[in-house]
């Protein structure tokens, strides 16, 4: 078994087997070849913070691949911890009744502390503004599959760079592959955490910050927006004033490349126009479809099979 807490666990080899698994899954998601691959499995999904494609992604997989679900969305009010009961208390009981478990929670390092005491694949369905190791999965096989390849690519991170699980679990991946340039685009009150600067600056990769979206756009490959969450934020003044500063509007896809693809992890709100969605470079739903297979190759690998 194996538990999937954070991006950084993983080296290339392991990404380039994840992803090859995918691709097989996305192949093989109608057939009933994999129906049986987690026959006799259970996997509990335990969700202390809202979600839509994770939740309902990993049981979807769950399922297609034959394996039973338990599941408490809202879990924060629907599960004894509620009641004052320990995350790792909780871990202890779910152990005797599933074969892997998937936890979303608002504090950074919560399945890191239920996996202490676990005896069953604990996986991070996101932890606060920490990370989001699946989604970082799902985001790279998008962008192999719709550019063809990991390397030589001109990146963007727009919006919410502060609080974004979502960028933390995508950026050490993409720092495998050669000759990737970055962009981070954020207000200065979002932007991207000095000791991440510090690192890529030690480690000789190529980034910018940028203050607005116009400039970096005829150069991109990938524009990944985010969302300013609402949530993470400790008083809502602070949100109000930065909530509407980073909008990709309809009128800025004139100057992005013909092949370019707009990413987001989703849900969005308002920073990307409606508009927007019907252009063909919109790419995020086509990623969050993704998701699906990746989650399948993911509990699999979690499952060591
Ligand atoms: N991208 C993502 O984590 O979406 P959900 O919050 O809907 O799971």
């Amino acid at each position: 078994m194996k538990h999937i807490l954070s991006a950084n666990q993983f080296n290339k080899n392991d990404l380039e087997k994840i992803l090859k698994r995918a691709s097989v899954m996305e192949k093989q998601c109608k057939s009933d070849k994999i129906k049986k691959l987690l026959i006799n499995k259970i996997v509990a999904c335990i969700f202390f913070e809202p979600s839509t494609r994770t939740r309902l992604s990993f049981e979807t997989a769950a399922l297609k691949l034959g394996a039973q679900v338990i599941s408490t969305e809202n879990a924060m009010e629907n599960s004894s911890v509620y009641k004052g009961e320990t995350i790792e208390d909780m871990t202890r009981m779910l152990c005797c009744y599933a074969d892997a478990i998937v936890i979303r929670h608002p504090k950074t390092g919560i399945t890191e502390i239920a996996s202490k005491v676990s005896t069953k694949p604990i996986i991070n369905a996101g932890d606060g503004a920490n990370q989001h190791p699946t989604q970082g999965f799902l985001d790279l096989y998008t962008i192999k599959k719709e550019h063809g390849r990991l390397d030589n690519l001109t990146i963007a991170f727009g919006g919410d760079l502060l609080y974004s699980r979502t960028l933390r679990s995508l950026l050490p991946f993409l720092r495998f592959y050669k000759n990737n340039k970055f962009y981070f685009i954020s207000p200065k009150e979002l932007e991207l955490p000095r000791e991440f600067i510090k690192e890529l600056k030690n480690d000789g990769v190529f980034f910018e910050e940028l203050r607005s979206l116009e400039n970096a756009l005829p150069k991109l490959d990938v524009l990944y927006m985010t969302r300013v969450q609402k949530e993470r934020f400790a008083n809502n003044s602070d949100y109000e004033k930065v909530k509407n500063l980073f909008i990709l509007k309809f009128k800025h896809l004139k100057n992005l490349k013909k092949n370019a693809i707009i990413m987001h992890p989703l849900p969005k709100i308002n920073e990307i126009e409606k508009d927007v969605d019907n252009d063909p470079r919109a790419a995020y739903f086509r990623q969050a479809q993704n998701g699906l297979y990746v989650r399948m190759a993911l509990l699999l690998y979690a499952l060591g099979l």
